[in-house]
Order: C-alpha cells, then sequence, then structure tokens
C-alpha cells in the first residue's frame, strides 16, 4: 500500500475480538488499508460484520469486552497503539471525531448546543479567550446551516437532522482530520438524510477533511464516497476508487452485494450471484476465507488457506485467491482484469 503524504491512516493487520463467554468473537481480523486525507471513503457490508468496531479502534474506542488484539494503527504519522490515556483524549477530540446514528447518546441533554461547542474548544485549547471560542462557534454554526438563536436550545430540542450536524460541528471546531460518521443519517428521513449528504460533500470540500461512512446502505455511498470498503466476517474484501469497484467488482462479494441493489445492474453477473446462506457466526468463523462457504467460485484451497489482500490493479485491493497465486492452485486460473 502507499505510504507518502496522501495518506493520513494506515490501519496494518488489525484485529479485535469480543471475549465472551462462548468464546472469542472475532469482529476484524487482521485487517489492512489506508485513508487518504480529504477523503470520503465508504466502509460497507452486512449487519454485524463488524463496521463500527472497526470504527472504533480506530480511535482506540474497544472497552471490554472487546479488545484489540493485534495490529498497527498509524494516524498521520504517529502510531495511536502507543498513545496514553491523556494522549488519547487530545487526539479524540483534536484528530477524529466519530458521529453515530443516535446524537442523543454523545450529546449532554442538560448542556445547550453552544456550550458543548465552547467547551470541546476550552477543553483541547485551554488557552483560548471566551469570545473568541464564542465568535468560532457562531460562525461554524452558521456555515453548518443552524441558526444562531439555536445555540441556546438543549439536544432535545433539535430535530434528528440539526443534532447531527451539531456533531458533526464538534469535530470541525477543532479542525478534525478524520469524522468517522457510524450509520449518521440512517435514522433520518430521506429528505434531512439527502441534506445531511449534501452537507457532508460540502464539509468535506470547504474544510478538506476526511469522512469514513459507514453504512450498510449502498445508494448512499455510492452518492457520497471516492473509494469504497467492503467488509465481511470482520474482513476487508475488497477496496478501491467506488466508480472502477461498481464498474467492476472483483470479489465474489462484492459482486455479490451489488448485485442486491436494484439501482445499480451487474448484467454478466445476475444469475451467477444470488447470494445463498447466511452471514457466519463470529465466534466460528470459517476456516480460510470467511467467505467461502457462501462463494459460488470457492475453489478446494480457499476452504485452507485465507487469501492476503493484494494490489491486483493499480488502486484496487482484493482478498480472494482468485486474484492471487499459490502453490496449490493452477496458476492459470488467476483472472486479473485491468
Ligand atoms: N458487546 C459485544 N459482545 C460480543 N460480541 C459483540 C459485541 N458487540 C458486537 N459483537 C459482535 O461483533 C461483530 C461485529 O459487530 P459490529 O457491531 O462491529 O458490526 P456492524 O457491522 O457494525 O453491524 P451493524 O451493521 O448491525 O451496525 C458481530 O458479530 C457482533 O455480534
Ligand atoms: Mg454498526
Amino acid at each position: 500500500m502507499m505510504s507518502n503524504d496522501k495518506v493520513l491512516v494506515q490501519v496494518r493487520n488489525l484485529s479485535v475480538n469480543y471475549h465472551t463467554r462462548l468464546g472469542p468473537v472475532s469482529a476484524v481480523n487482521d485487517v489492512s488499508f489506508d485513508i487518504y486525507r480529504g477523503e470520503i471513503l465508504g466502509l460497507v457490508g452486512e449487519s454485524g460484520c463488524g463496521k463500527s468496531t472497526l470504527g472504533k479502534a480506530l480511535m482506540r474506542m474497544i472497552m471490554p469486552p472487546a479488545k484489540i488484539s493485534s495490529g498497527a494503527i498509524i494516524f498521520d504519522g504517529e502510531d495511536v497503539m502507543k498513545f496514553d490515556q491523556k494522549r488519547l483524549r487530545d487526539f479524540r477530540g483534536r484528530r477524529i471525531s466519530m458521529i453515530f446514528q443516535d446524537p442523543m447518546t454523545s450529546l449532554n441533554p442538560v448542556q445547550r448546543v453552544d456550550e458543548h461547542l465552547i467547551e470541546a474548544i476550552q477543553v483541547h485549547e485551554p488557552k483560548t479567550v471566551l469570545e473568541n471560542a464564542q465568535e468560532r462557534v457562531r460562525t461554524l454554526i452558521g456555515r453548518l446551516g443552524i441558526q444562531e438563536r439555536r445555540l441556546r436550545d438543549y439536544p432535545h430540542q433539535l430535530s434528528g437532522g440539526m443534532r447531527q450536524r451539531v456533531m458533526i460541528g464538534l469535530g470541525l471546531i477543532l479542525n478534525a482530520d478524520l469524522i468517522i460518521a457510524d450509520e449518521a443519517t440512517t435514522s433520518l428521513d430521506v429528505i434531512v438524510e439527502a441534506k445531511l449528504v449534501d452537507q457532508l460533500r460540502e464539509i468535506r470540500e470547504e474544510f478538506g477533511l476526511a469522512i469514513l461512512v459507514i453504512t450498510h446502505n449502498i445508494a448512499l455511498v455510492a452518492e457520497i464516497a471516492d473509494r469504497i470498503a467492503v467488509m465481511y466476517a470482520g474482513q476487508i474484501v475488497e477496496l478501491g476508487d467506488i466508480t472502477n469497484i461498481f464498474d467492476n467488482p472483483l470479489h465474489p462479494y462484492t459482486i455479490g452485494l451489488l448485485s442486491s441493489v436494484p439501482s445499480i445492474k451487474l448484467d454478466d453477473h445476475e444469475e451467477l450471484y444470488k447470494m445463498s446462506g447466511e452471514p457466519p457466526n463470529l465466534t466460528h468463523p470459517p476456516s480460510g476465507c470467511r467467505f467461502h462457504p457462501r462463494c459460488p467460485e470457492a475453489m478446494p484451497l480457499c476452504s485452507r488457506f485465507c487469501p492476503n489482500m493484494e494490489e491486483v490493479v493499480p488502486g484496487r485491493w482484493v482478498h480472494c485467491w482468485l486474484y492471487q497465486d499459490h502453490p496449490q492452485k493452477e496458476r492459470s486460473t488467476i483472472k486479473v482484469k485491468a
């Protein structure tokens, strides 16, 4: 994977387990990918595939019973795994912030909108004078399309869409480099959702920050993202530019996932890829490639060995034996399409 000043976050071989009575749940397994500066990266996959766990891991917000069991997270050149608690608190407020489906869980019900934003500034930039903080809050809130009189409202007095904008504001007020939006638009009605999506795009343009959009809604990702990472059973199976992946998905799971979206036409694959079966129980994930029991193209080696995440064409990473070599596989079967 590339390593230059284009890259904001490098995630390498990251694994997260939930420790339960029934044994460890392998929610994120050996995941490697980059997030570029200023990009919108969509992280998609079925419910329970590990999207939220991965998002929280990037902020090191993994709490017991979960644990990051291995891997590295390099944020702007710094190893997040080595941060102490003080450093982590600063990192979370200043560099990276996360918005969830229900903003009420993150906002303080007895704090007014402006108090949230001013407190964020005062905690992370204690030298800022109150008047300057207030001025910054007013400017930002205007750019987010929230009327100034709303600053004195409590979170419960706001609509869902407006609450999400306050959450976005909490990231923007300190110039974060990355906002993680975890199903942030899911509970909104379609019109409010469309507005928020437009706004996220504008924010990216204006503030130049990266946004990781976590969702099971591929249509949303199609509208907003530059690149897409497809996750299945705790692993990223395919990653690349959104148009390339939509035009020519390579991983059999991506093909199945996209052919289930009515607005995306995949003529070649329509019949072949009616995905059968259920996503696996991550307490006992399948051996080898975790998708092999449901894969219409599975080969004998797929149940025995786990493929690597390989760059099969420039900018496109695929986690599948169809596209990589192995001594147990006929060379001639490798399918690399340019
Ligand atoms: N507290 C927990 N204890 C045990 N297992 C958990 C816990 N939280 C999540 N898991 C398991 O970890 C896996 C990943 O969960 P996660 O919430 O990250 O998935 P997700 O892709 O965000 O799903 P959704 O789309 O439903 O939000 C799932 O198999 C889930 O059952
Ligand atoms: Mg989730």
